[in-house]
């Protein structure tokens, strides 16, 4: 049965490579020439694409790229975003630990990271999407004035992230996440909050 699922999720994936982009290094430092908009953010680790596609919608001047590892939740996205029918949103299947091969320095106006893995050993430190690794990525591919947003319920990875991320921020603001009315939020927040977990984040300019 896995089997089964995982080769329709290749089959999705296979056949919307317009939407699926299988080869971001041939995109590097021409996102913006190939698909033109005003700007352009992302998200690693986006799951099945809710926040991705809602935000594509609401500011339908930015392209919106959702960055997924894995096949079987990245065709959840793949289907949002043909049932919405929008020109601004796209995925990366891929592994981001290859940003820097995808885009150009100064390429990217956001990143957002919602509810990423913990990875709570410490030996796992390295695969945290906010640690010093992948902040010293984001460092290169955001502009002048590029902003980064990391939210959370986990209270360890929280406060790992404060020391891990607030040295590459300028005006960071943080704590506690209170849920703004039209907040566009993403499949976990949603289960979070419905369980009641409270949210925290963390964003600011990134440091050039
Ligand atoms: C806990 S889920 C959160 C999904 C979504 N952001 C949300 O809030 O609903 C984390 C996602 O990040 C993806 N992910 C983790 N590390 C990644 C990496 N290095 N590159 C790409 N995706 C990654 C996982 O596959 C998973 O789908």
């Amino acid at each position: 049965m896995r089997l089964r699922y995982v080769k329709s999720a290749k089959e999705t994936i296979e056949s919307n490579k317009d939407i699926c982009i299988t080869n971001p290094e041939e995109y590097k430092g021409k996102w913006k020439e190939i698909y033109p908009f005003k700007k352009i953010m992302i998200e690693v680790g986006c799951g099945k694409g809710k926040f991705i596609t809602e935000m594509a919608v609401a500011n339908p001047d930015t392209l919106f790229i959702g960055i997924e590892k894995f096949d079987s939740v990245i065709c959840r996205a793949i289907e949002k975003r043909i049932e919405l029918d929008i020109n601004n949103a796209i995925f990366v299947r891929g592994d981001a630990t290859n940003l820097l091969d995808w885009f150009e320095k100064g390429e990217v106006d956001r990143v957002f990271l919602s509810f990423p893995d913990p990875w709570p050993k410490a030996r796992h430190e390295k695969r945290r999407l906010s640690s010093p690794r992948f902040m010293d990525m984001y460092k290169v591919i955001l502009n002048d004035g590029g902003i980064f947003r990391i939210k959370t319920d986990n209270v360890p990875l929280y406060e790992y992230s404060l020391e891990s991320t607030l040295p590459y921020l300028d005006n960071p603001t943080y704590g506690e996440r209170i849920y703004a009315d039209g907040e566009i939020t993403t499949e976990f927040e949603e289960k979070f909050r419905k369980l009641g977990n409270k949210i925290y984040y963390i964003e600011g300019k990134i440091k050039k």
